[in-house]
């Protein structure tokens, strides 16, 4: 059965094996020990940590820092359940926007965020180390004004 709740520091050594087996330049203990105050999660199936979900939320915008599944559970749908419960919570507080960004090259995850109905936001050049690659901005709202906003004219702004 899976389930998630909130990452405690007991559980950031099996968060930083998950981390440094599935990315090329993984966080640190300090990076994850430094955002564990703000919104992260794990998904526990039956008693083991199988991902987790780590996002900076201010007023009604939360940016996804980090998310991962465990390499032997990744590919059924577990990714997938995990960003929507995730989204659906912070929906219920008060969040409407959501913000990630995600190597150009990593179809899997832009696949999944596509499916879930992130749109494509900005590329940043050469953002990603080892190996160096762009980054895709992406961006979900449930409120879909949010993405008329994001254009104004002259005469409204000066
Ligand atoms: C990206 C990640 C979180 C997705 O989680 P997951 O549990 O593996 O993904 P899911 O099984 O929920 O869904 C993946 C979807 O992508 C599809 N998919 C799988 N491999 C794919 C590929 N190579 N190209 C395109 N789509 C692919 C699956 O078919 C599935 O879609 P479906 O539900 O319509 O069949 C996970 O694979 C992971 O941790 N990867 C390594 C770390 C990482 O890249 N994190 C994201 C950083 S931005």
């Amino acid at each position: 059965m899976l389930s998630i709740r909130r990452m405690t520091f007991e559980d950031l050594d099996d968060v930083i094996g998950i981390e440094n087996s599935v990315f090329g330049n993984p966080w640190s203990r300090t990076a994850f020990e430094s955002i564990l105050n703000h919104d992260c999660f794990v998904l526990i199936d039956g008693e083991k940590i199988a991902g987790y979900i780590c996002c900076i939320c201010v007023l009604d915008e939360c940016s996804i820092s980090n998310v991962a599944i465990t390499p032997g559970s990744q590919g059924k749908g577990f990714g997938n359940w995990l960003m929507k419960s995730m989204m659906q919570n912070m929906k219920e507080h008060g969040i409407n926007v959501f913000y990630l960004e995600v190597r150009r090259s990593n179809e899997r995850a832009l696949f999944l965020y596509e499916k879930l109905g992130f749109r494509w936001l900005a590329i940043r050049k050469n953002y990603y180390i080892n190996p160096q690659e762009d980054a895709i901005v992406m961006a979900y709202a449930f409120d879909p004004g949010f993405f008329r906003q994001t254009t104004w004219t002259a005469d409204e702004g000066l």
